[in-house]
Order: structure tokens, then C-alpha cells, then sequence
């Protein structure tokens, strides 16, 4: 079936569920355009809580749509592709945690999430932030507590400099992120003089270091909106660059290359497909479900981040 027919299909059987299709920046083009509402992981979570409807198709990785189920518990949550989890979700398992944390518990730590871990993480934190809030939240975190980060060291390392507070790193990172180099961002300033470099700070230091702006994907449209410049490296996942072409058509947009597979893409986030959209909508599953004792430990740190970051 063509797009046009599956497009027509997901919005007949959008209206017929009462369901809202929330999609993350680095989702499909043709996933974002059938999509209610596109945003970064804190502009999807305030959605997914505010929802009126009865389904929420989450566009976009596990701990998302978990977060959306979290939030907002008698709506149905849908996932397209269940199997869409994140290398940073892997990369610090709750067990793993919980461990460290009960061999460290003489340091008493106030643990900080990144919204990218799973349920059992977030149960397990104090707050949560997401890369569009991370500064605001890590600086108003209790000065009396040495702080644990929570899995992403860049992003960490990052808000630590920029907030000045210390804080001991959890050692993950995404794996898309990671294959930016120095060399890569240096080539492509060479060969576009005129562009700014935005940058996602999921990424490594001595790429954030190339940057004119380091920010999450939300802020990323704003920040080349505003600017004088007309041209943008972006180094982040290219899902993005379907977003800000469409909501900036006067510049120009340009990703890294990366040797040898071509451009950064999040293979988790490409599972889902249009088919699959229309297929969980038609058949409702997959479902997202959690155990309610662990969902509503890891509502509070989910409701103390929205709260601090309103
Ligand atoms: P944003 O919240 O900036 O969209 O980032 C989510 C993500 O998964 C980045 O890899
Ligand atoms: Fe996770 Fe990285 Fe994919 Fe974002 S891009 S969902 S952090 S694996």
C-alpha cells in the first residue's frame, strides 16, 4: 500500500481508537508527518501526561512510551515496535544500581536520571531530567548530597560543567553519539566555513568542544531559528534534520559524515515503520504495561522533574 493509503488508514483508525500519536525528533519523516504532535523526550512527556485521549501511540523508543505509561496510567500506550529500546537504557541496568548504590549507601547519594533508563532505574532516583532541562534540575539538587548522574556520562559531564556541581558519573553512553570524532566536525567546518555547529550533548567532549550550541533536539529548532547564521552542522541523530527542514526551509542543514555506514542513525528509533503504526492502531498491541508498585516509585522522580522544570 502506498503512504498516502496507509496514512488515510492511520488516520481513520486514529479517530476510531480516540488515540493521540506522539513521535519523537528522530522518527521516520513520514512517521513525524502523520504524527499529532513531534517533540524531544520532556516535550513528549508533558504531552503524554496531559493527553485526553484514550491511546497514545508512542512514536519512538521503550523507555518513552514507558514514561508516557507512567504518567498517564489509564490511557492505553502503545509502542509500534516493542523491540525499540536504547543503548543507554542497556548501558545501566537497575540491578547494577541498586548495587552500587547499597555498597556506596555511607555516601548517601542523590541520584539524578537521564529520562533515557528504564522504570527500575527511575524508581531507584531522586529526579529525573531530560538534555532540554538537565542544568535547571542538577541546579537544584540538595548541596548537602554528593550527586550520582545516571547512565549518560556526556550529558553528565556536560551539565556538571555547565552547573559547576560535582557529581560522580555512571560510565554509559549512546552508541549513536559516540561515533561523532573531532575530525569528522572539523572536516565538515571545512568544507561549510559559513555553518554554526549544533550539537547534541549526548556527545563526546571534544565534539561538544567544536560547538556554537550544544542542546536537546527541541531547542536545537529554536536556536536555528534565531540565529544570524544560515547554515547548520548538526550533529546529532539525523532524524532531526526532517524537523528542522521543514521548520526552517530558509537555511540550510547539513549532517555529519560518518565512515563507514554514511550518517548517525538510531537503529532503535527507525524500527518503527508507518506499517507498524497502522498495525498496533488496527490490532492494539503492542501494549506497554508496568507493575503498579514500581510505576508509582518512579512517578515521583518523573512528577519532581516537571515540576522543577515548568
Ligand atoms: P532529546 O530529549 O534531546 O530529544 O534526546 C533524546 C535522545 O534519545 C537523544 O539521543
Ligand atoms: Fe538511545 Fe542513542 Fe537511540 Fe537516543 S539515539 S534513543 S540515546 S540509542
Amino acid at each position: 500500500m502506498q503512504d498516502v493509503g496507509l496514512t488515510a488508514e492511520i488516520a481513520r483508525l486514529k479517530e476510531e481508537r480516540n488515540a493521540v500519536v506522539l513521535a519523537h525528533s528522530y522518527q521516520r519523516p513520514e512517521i513525524q508527518d502523520a504524527a499529532d504532535f513531534v517533540g524531544d523526550s520532556l516535550a513528549l512527556a508533558r504531552a503524554a501526561q496531559q493527553t485526553q485521549c484514550d491511546v497514545i501511540v508512542f512514536c519512538g523508543v521503550h523507555f518513552m512510551a514507558e514514561t508516557a505509561c507512567i504518567l498517564n496510567p489509564t490511557r492505553t500506550v502503545l509502542l509500534p515496535d516493542a523491540a525499540a529500546s536504547c543503548s543507554l537504557e542497556s548501558g545501566c541496568p537497575a540491578s547494577e544500581l541498586a548495587s552500587f548504590l547499597e555498597s556506596n549507601r555511607e555516601k548517601n547519594y542523590y541520584v539524578i536520571a537521564y529520562i533515557n533508563c528504564s522504570i527500575g532505574v527511575k524508581a531507584l532516583a531522586d529526579v529525573i531530567v531530560t538534555s532540554g532541562n538537565s542544568q535547571q534540575i542538577v541546579a537544584a539538587a540538595p548541596k548537602d548530597r554528593p550527586i550520582l548522574f545516571v547512565p549518560d556520562e556526556n550529558l553528565g559531564a556536560w551539565t556538571a560543567q555547565k552547573t559547576g556541581r560535582e557529581m560522580t558519573l555512571w560510565k554509559g553512553s549512546c552508541h549513536v553519539h559516540q561515533r561523532f570524532t573531532h575530525d569528522q566536525i572539523m572536516r565538515a567546518k571545512q568544507q561549510h566555513p559559513d555553518a554554526e555547529v549544533v550539537c547534541h550533548p549526548e556527545c563526546r567532549e571534544v565534539v561538544r568542544a567544536l560547538a556554537d550550541c550544544i542542546c536537546s533536539t527541541e531547542k536545537m529548532i529554536g536556536y536555528c531559528r534565531k540565529s544570524a547564521a544560515k547554515q547548520f552542522i548538526i550533529v546529532t541523530e539525523t532524524g532531526i534534520l526532517h524537523r528542522l527542514r521543514k521548520l526552517v526551509p530558509e537555511k540550510l542543514f547539513i549532517p555529519v559524515v560518518i565512515e563507514p555506514c554514511g550518517c548517525a542513525e538510531c537503529e532503535y528509533m527507525k524500527l518503527n515503520t508507518l506499517e507498524k503504526l497502522r498495525n498496533c492502531l488496527r490490532d492494539m498491541s503492542p501494549v506497554v504495561s508496568l507493575p503498579e508498585d514500581l510505576r508509582l516509585r518512579a512517578l515521583k522522580p518523573l512528577e519532581r522533574m516537571l515540576e522543577l522544570s515548568q
